[in-house]
This record gives C-alpha cells, sequence and structure tokens, in this order.
C-alpha cells in the first residue's frame, strides 16, 4: 500500500490539520523532547532549485525528532535525467524512511510518492508550497489566537505555488480566503473549485479580485509573495509592470484591518512586491513565520510516520490517529 504523504494542501483534512498545527506548537514549546524518527532514521532532502530556510529547517527539524537529514545533491543524482524518477524513489525508498524533495512538475512530486514506498514531503513545486502554509497557519494562530473566520488576502502572482496553496490550506482551516491578482495570474478556476468545495465544509469562502484596494479592505491577514517565481526569471521585467499597483506598502496596507498582521514566505524583494517599510514594519511577523517552518515540518514527518507505522502514535504529545484516545 502507498503510505500517506503530504504533496498538496488539501491532503490534509480540517482535522488533520489541526492536529498538526497542535503538534507544531507541541514541538514549538519543547524541540527536543519527542524522537519519533529515533534510531536515527534517515529522511533523504534534495532540492532542485534554489533554498534556505526550507533546508536548513528541515535538517535541524530532522535532526531534533532523532533523524538524520540525509541531504541528497540532486544534481550529482540526476533524478528524472540519469535515472528516471521512478528509479531514484525505489532506490531512495531503500535507504531512507521519508523524501523531502523541492523540484518543479507536481508530477514528478507524484511519481516519486507512488514508487518510493515511503512518504513524500513536497518541499514546494511549481503549483503548491504547503509546508509554508503550516508555518503560516502556526504563525496566524499565535498571532491572532484562531484561524476559521479570519479573512486572509494574498496580493500579488496569485497563480504561484503560494496563491494555490493559501486557497486550498486557508479554506481547509475556515479562513475566507481572498485572492488579489490582475487578470491572467489568478488561481485557475479548478483550484478555486477545489478551494470552495472544502469551505464549504469548514465554513471558510474563497473569492478573487482585481483590485488591490478591494482584496485587502478589512483583511485580518495580508500576504505577499515574489512576483518572480523560481524557474520565471525570464519574465521579470514583464511582470514588474503587471504586478506593480499590487506592490504591498503602507498605503495598501492601510486599508486592511488595524491589528493585520503581514505575512511573506521569503526571499523578499524590497520595493518590489514589499515595501522596506512594511517588510521590516511592525505588523510584520515574517522572522516567526520563517521559524516556524522547522515546529510545522517537524509536525509533518511525525504525523506521516505515524500514519506509515514507523512510530507510535503514543511517542507524540498530541493525538493525531483518528479515534485516538489518550
Ligand atoms: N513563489 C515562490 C516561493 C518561494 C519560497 C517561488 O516559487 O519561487
Amino acid at each position: 500500500m502507498t503510505p500517506r504523504s503530504l504533496l498538496r494542501d488539501d491532503d490534509l483534512s480540517p482535522a488533520e490539520q489541526a492536529a498538526v498545527l497542535d503538534l507544531a506548537a507541541a514541538f514549538k514549546a519543547s524541540p527536543y523532547a519527542h524522537k519519533p524518527l529515533a534510531g536515527p532514521r534517515s529522511v533523504a532532502v534534495l532540492f532542485d532549485k534554489p533554498t534556505l530556510r526550507t533546508q536548513t529547517s528541515f535538517s535541524a527539524g530532522i535532526a531534533e525528532l532523532g533523524g538524520h537529514p540525509m541531504q541528497v545533491d540532486s544534481l550529482l543524482a540526476g533524478v528524472g535525467v540519469r535515472e528516471s524518477v521512478a528509479d531514484v524513489a525505489r532506490v531512495l525508498g531503500g535507504q531512507a524512511s521519508a523524501v523531502v524533495w523541492r523540484t518543479f512538475e507536481q508530477a514528478k512530486l507524484e511519481e516519486m510518492a507512488s514508487y518510493s514506498g515511503v512518504p513524500v514531503i513536497n518541499a514546494l513545486t511549481d503549483d503548491f508550497h504547503p509546508c509554508q502554509l503550516l508555518a503560516d497557519l502556526l504563525t496566524v494562530r499565535e498571532h491572532r489566537g484562531t484561524l476559521a473566520g479570519l479573512t486572509a488576502a494574498f496580493v500579488g502572482d496569485g497563480a504561484n505555488n503560494m496563491g494555490n496553496s493559501w486557497l486550498l490550506a486557508g479554506a481547509t482551516a475556515g479562513m475566507h480566503v481572498v485572492i488579489g491578482a490582475p487578470e491572467g495570474y489568478a488561481p485557475s478556476q479548478a483550484m478555486f473549485d477545489a478551494a470552495a468545495k472544502i469551505a464549504t465544509t469548514t465554513g471558510g469562502s474563497v473569492r478573487l479580485e482585481l483590485d488591490p484596494v478591494a482584496a485587502v479592505t478589512g483583511a485580518d491577514v495580508v500576504i505577499t509573495d515574489t512576483w518572480v517565481s523560481m524557474g520565471m526569471e525570464d519574465e521579470a521585467a514583464a511582470r514588474a509592470e503587471v504586478f506593480a499597483p499590487y506592490c504591498l506598502d503602507e498605503q495598501l496596507l492601510a486599508y486592511a484591518d488595524p491589528a493585520a498582521i503581514v505575512l511573506h514566505c521569503l526571499p523578499a524583494y524590497r520595493g518590489k512586491e514589499i515595501s522596506a517599510g512594511v517588510l521590516d514594519g511592525p505588523r510584520s511577523v515574517v522572522w516567526d513565520e520563517a521559524e516556524n517552518r522547522r515546529h510545522a515540518q517537524k509536525a509533518v514527518l511525525a504525523f506521516l510516520a505515524v500514519h506509515a507505522g514507523l512510530t507510535p502514535a503514543t511517542e507524540l504529545p498530541v493525538s493525531v490517529l483518528p479515534g485516538e484516545t489518550r
């Protein structure tokens, strides 16, 4: 049987997402107390795109869980080039208890999960960034005390991985997610439909606004991201023009709720998608957000380790199995 993986945000049900966030908070409170990867079990970690936060937070987090971060140089390995993704998957599954991979196409990640025989975690693809979203939600919960019922406005390139992930994960958390993006840069209709379907079960909602002011007005959480995602560097000049009105500066932020917080997954380009004053200002929680990557990803690894039967559920401080009593 194929073990559970985290390939996209809606791989977690609302109850599972809440449990993972509870677990992340518990790990944050006691970072060295729980060792579900004791052995140490190895977790293969591969990057086909640049990384800072993801590589360091997975390395530190896997070690804190008692495991061994097996950093695999994906250029040397030549995943999908020197060997097929399926063959690499079968080899990695024989060496590691889980695979963490950042790559381009979502389909390649799915192929890895189909053949590895171990849980696979999406460390960012062109389409989704679910680990970032769990860190984002943890950060919102810390600063606003809750998630359900809050309005989150994502402004900028709504068609990128962060736009898609905010739609799915925000709807799963029962939030009202607004995407503020120019014509041609909105998430697909299929993505909106998937998120809207989830929202009907959680009390959340999703909507698109072409006007950045309409998108941000009254929001409790305002999120932006680079206008030029990794792999789109050739489009930088054209995008700078299209997205200029969506810059999250003091003027635009003034339309949000007075207590609104600002998130950015980083790296940030001050003066492009966000002004220096906003990124470095009092509403910004981006450094907590960056730290929370580690806690959130530890929770994902532990959740998947329990579901794969690698570690007993009782190893964890929070119940992550349906019907499990403590
Ligand atoms: N949308 C950005 C996220 C960076 C963490 C990218 O894919 O480059």
